[in-house]
Parts: C-alpha cells; sequence; structure tokens
C-alpha cells in the first residue's frame, strides 16, 4: 500500500499562495531562521546528509554541488530556479508554483544566504502566465514583511527575486537553454563546460536548481538532513512528488517516498487502468523518459534501483498506458513533439526526429520492411551520441525501449495487423 509523505505538499491547497502571514501561522520561514542560527557550513551539510538529488532529472546530488562551491570559495552571482516545466506529464513544480510558492522563494533564499548572493531569478513555463499577479504579489509580500529585500530579518544579508517568463519552448529547460532566454536571446543551449558554476547567468558563477529541489530546503535545514533522508533509500532521500497521468483512474500529484514500487504508484495511488483494461506499459520520466512492461513494474522508485534496471527518473512524471494504444502510435506523438520542439542547432536532433518520424509513419501506414526496423536502431543510436544537448541525446529513449520490449508490434505492423486497430493499414 503506498504510502503519502507530505513534507512539501502538506500546506498545498490549504494556504492562500502569496499570504506570508498564513504561510508562517503554517511554520513556514522556521527553515531561514533556523538557517541564520547554525550558519553556512552546517547547511551545506545537512543539506549534504538529506541526500537530496535535484529533481528536476537529472538527480545530480545537491549537497556535492553546493559543497563544491563552498569549498572553492566560488564568489557566486545568482541563484536561478528551473520552473519551466515543459516535460509532458509533468505538473509537480505547477503545485509548488500556483499553492505555496513561498517555500520555493524560502528555499532559494536559504541557498542565497550561503553563498551571500544577492540576486535570484525563478524562470517559469509561458504557459503559467496565469500565476503571475500572484506570484508577484507573494513577492511584494515577502519583502513588506522583510523575508527578501534589504537587510532579511534584520541581518546584513539582502536578497531579491525576479520572475521570467518562457515562452512555451521545452529546450529552455535545459539549464544553459534558459540562462540564454533570461538574458533575451533564443533558448538555445550553450557547450558545457563551462558548467553554470563557473559560468552561469551573464557568465557569473551560478545556483542552479529546480522548483521542487529548492522547495524541500526549508524542511532539510530546520528538521536535519539526516531525518529528511530517513524517509527514503539508502541512496535517495526523503519525497517526491510524482505526477500520475494517461489511463489510470486518479490522476494527480502524489508525494512520496523513495523507495516505493512503481506498481504501488499505479494500482494504490492511481487505483489502477482505467475502464478495466489491460496495462500495455508506463513511461517514466515524461516524452524523454523510459517506457517498461510490467515485468519492471515492481522496482522501487529509487535512483539507484531504477539505474539497476536500465530505467531513470527523470521529473516524476508516471504515463499509464492501457492495450486500447498502439505503440507505433504512440511513438509517433513522442517523435512529434520532439519535432516540434528540437531547437534546430545540430543536425542529428534537427534530422534525425524527421528521418525516424517518416519511418513510424510507414508503418502506421502499413508500409514498414523489416530494414527500417535496423534504421530506427541506427538512427536512435547516432542522435544519442552525437546530440548536442539532452533534449536531442533523449528523444529517441522511448522508441528504443518500446523496440526492446514491445518489438513483436513493429513486426506486426509489417505483416499488416495492429492490434490495438488504431493505425489504418492500408
Ligand atoms: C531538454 C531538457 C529539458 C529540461 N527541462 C527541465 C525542466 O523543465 N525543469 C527542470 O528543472 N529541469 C529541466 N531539465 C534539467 C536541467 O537542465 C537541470 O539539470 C536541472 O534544472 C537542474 O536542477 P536540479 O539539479 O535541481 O534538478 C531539462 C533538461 C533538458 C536536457
Ligand atoms: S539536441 Fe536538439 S534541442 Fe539540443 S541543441 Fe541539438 S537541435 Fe537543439
Amino acid at each position: 500500500m503506498a504510502k503519502i509523505v507530505q513534507l512539501i505538499s502538506k500546506n498545498c491547497g490549504k494556504i492562500k499562495p502569496d499570504s506570508v502571514t498564513d504561510y508562517v501561522n503554517a511554520g513556514g520561514y522556521a527553515g531561514l531562521k533556523k538557517a541564520m542560527e547554525i550558519g553556512p557550513a552546517q547547511i551545506v551539510e545537512e543539506v549534504k546528509k538529506s541526500k537530496l538529488m535535484g529533481r528536476g532529472g537529472a538527480g545530480y546530488p545537491t549537497g556535492k554541488k553546493w559543497e563544491q562551491g563552498y569549498v572553492r570559495k566560488t564568489v557566486f552571482e545568482y541563484v536561478v530556479c528551473n520552473g519551466d516545466e515543459g516535460e509532458p506529464g509533468t505538473y509537480k513544480d505547477k503545485l509548488i508554483l500556483s499553492q505555496n510558492p513561498l517555500l520555493l522563494m524560502e528555499g532559494m533564499t536559504i541557498a542565497a544566504y550561503i553563498f551571500g548572493i544577492k540576486e535570484g531569478y525563478i524562470y517559469v513555463r509561458g504557459e503559467y502566465y496565469g500565476l503571475k499577479e500572484m506570484l508577484n504579489n507573494a513577492i511584494k509580500n515577502a519583502v513588506e514583511a522583510n523575508y527578501l529585500g534589504k537587510n532579511i530579518m534584520g541581518t546584513d544579508f539582502s536578497f531579491n527575486i525576479h520572475v521570467v517568463w518562457g515562452a512555451g519552448a521545452y529546450v529552455c529547460g535545459e539549464n544553459t537553454a534558459l540562462l540564454e532566454s533570461i538574458e533575451g536571446r533564443s533558448g538555445r543551449p550553450r557547450q558545457k563546460p563551462p558548467y553554470l558554476s563557473q559560468e552561469g547567468l551573464y557568465k557569473k558563477p551560478t545556483i542552479f536548481q529546480n522548483v521542487e529541489t529548492y522547495s524541500n530546503i526549508p524542511y532539510i535545514v530546520e528538521h536535519g538532513g539526516d531525518e529528511y533522508a530517513s524517509y527514503g533509500t539508502e541512496c535517495s532521500g526523503g519525497t517526491k512528488l510524482v505526477c500520475l497521468s494517461g489511463n489510470v483512474i486518479n490522476k494527480g500529484v502524489y508525494e512520496v517516498p523513495f523507495g516505493t514500487p512503481i506498481r504501488e504508484l499505479v494500482y494504490s495511488l492511481g487505483g489502477g487502468v482505467s475502464n478495466g483494461r489491460k496495462l500495455k506499459f508506463v513511461q517514466l520520466g515524461g516524452s524523454s523518459g523510459a517506457c517498461f512492461t510490467e515485468e519492471k513494474l515492481d522496482t522501487p522508485m529509487c535512483y539507484k534501483a531504477l539505474k539497476d534496471n536500465e530505467l531513470k527518473l527523470g521529473s516524476g512524471a508516471l504515463l499509464v498506458v492501457d492495450d486500447s494504444n498502439c505503440v507505433i502510435d504512440f511513438l509517433k506523438t513522442i517523435t512529434g513533439f520532439f519535432i516540434h520542439e528540437s531547437c534546430g542547432k545540430c543536425t542529428p536532433c534537427r534530422e534525425g526526429n524527421t528521418r525516424i518520424y517518416e519511418i513510424l509513419d510507414r508503418f502506421s501506414k502499413g508500409r514498414g520492411k523489416p530494414e527500417d526496423i535496423d534504421d530506427l536502431y541506427r538512427l536512435s543510436n547516432l542522435m544519442d551520441i552525437t546530440s548536442f544537448c539532452g533534449l536531442g541525446q533523449a528523444a529517441t529513449t522511448a522508441l528504443k525501449d518500446c523496440l526492446k520490449y514491445m518489438r513483436e508490434e513493429f513486426d506486426e505492423h509489417i505483416e499488416g495487423k495492429c492490434r490495438a486497430g488504431v493505425c489504418n493499414l492500408t
């Protein structure tokens, strides 16, 4: 039976999101107060102990990143928050941004306090534009209450937060493309290295994390890294916001401890496959995430266990796909998304997605050939190895997994059969 543990989502829906009074009454800013008592070195130590991994997709240990900056005495200039949330099926950052943004801002403020940073930016997905007035009010109210702005809580620490709006490009979630976009250029990824801790926003060292990552910081500082870590597994500390979507009964965002098996997410929290249908496969981590069938459903949601099973958590989106769907049709949708979102900077991604789509389209019309499968493998491996950024590198994850676990459906299409009855095979 899957457990819900609300460390960061507990006040969502219960307080007025832009009200500092509500936030404080619900326990808000206890983390920042504690941070100022224990000081930068201890904060970094607690974050390290918490085993918090970045919640934006890559899963890099946050404590390790901050410790490196702290030990090297890096002069960070900016705190940037990634709220682009363009991964299909992912809407967990929206929960925080829309229902408890002061928690995120408190987390960013603690990060700024460690390094004496004065300026912070939250980059928000363009489609969330309806949150603009509320987010601006939350900042204004926090400044008035002296939790942001000059001499925060009577100290000599000053920190401002600005909100910047995306314009609907998925690639702007990639950290360097996001910075290009804040700087006013079109969102295209930069060469790495230099890494953001060396040259980030406006070429200055930058602390860069996802909305959910920052939102965990107040709890970790207030309660200690060990307590936070105790909710998770040996390697993955704390909780994760997961988003259930697709052919599942109870869609929504759930906060669950690391270690929860994927099966429990689908059948216990999700209530199972909708309309009494049979599960075909799930996709974990959004459109760039892995697809897998029943056999891997008992894998615990934990970075190591997932890696051991050749899976990745990604953003925490879990798409449930039932047997009324056709694998080829599904992959056409995914590939169409990546064609649309490719920034066009490099050839493998710009051309590769289109070539793959053409092949899949032939399959869906009953014109696929056995040698097309070799081409699908060749193209996806090539894109994986040679694409400039993570978008092109991960665009064919679903394709490769579907070929691995559901190859027979490709063969059936060559023979003129679509078992789901979705494709119009002529
Ligand atoms: C194409 C692409 C899209 C991405 N989209 C997001 C996003 O919407 N939100 C996010 O936090 N990270 C996204 N990332 C990952 C970021 O580049 C970065 O790793 C992350 O924001 C770092 O923060 P974290 O360590 O707290 O996860 C994306 C990466 C790629 C390659
Ligand atoms: S992989 Fe795609 S999104 Fe990334 S730089 Fe190349 S064309 Fe742009």
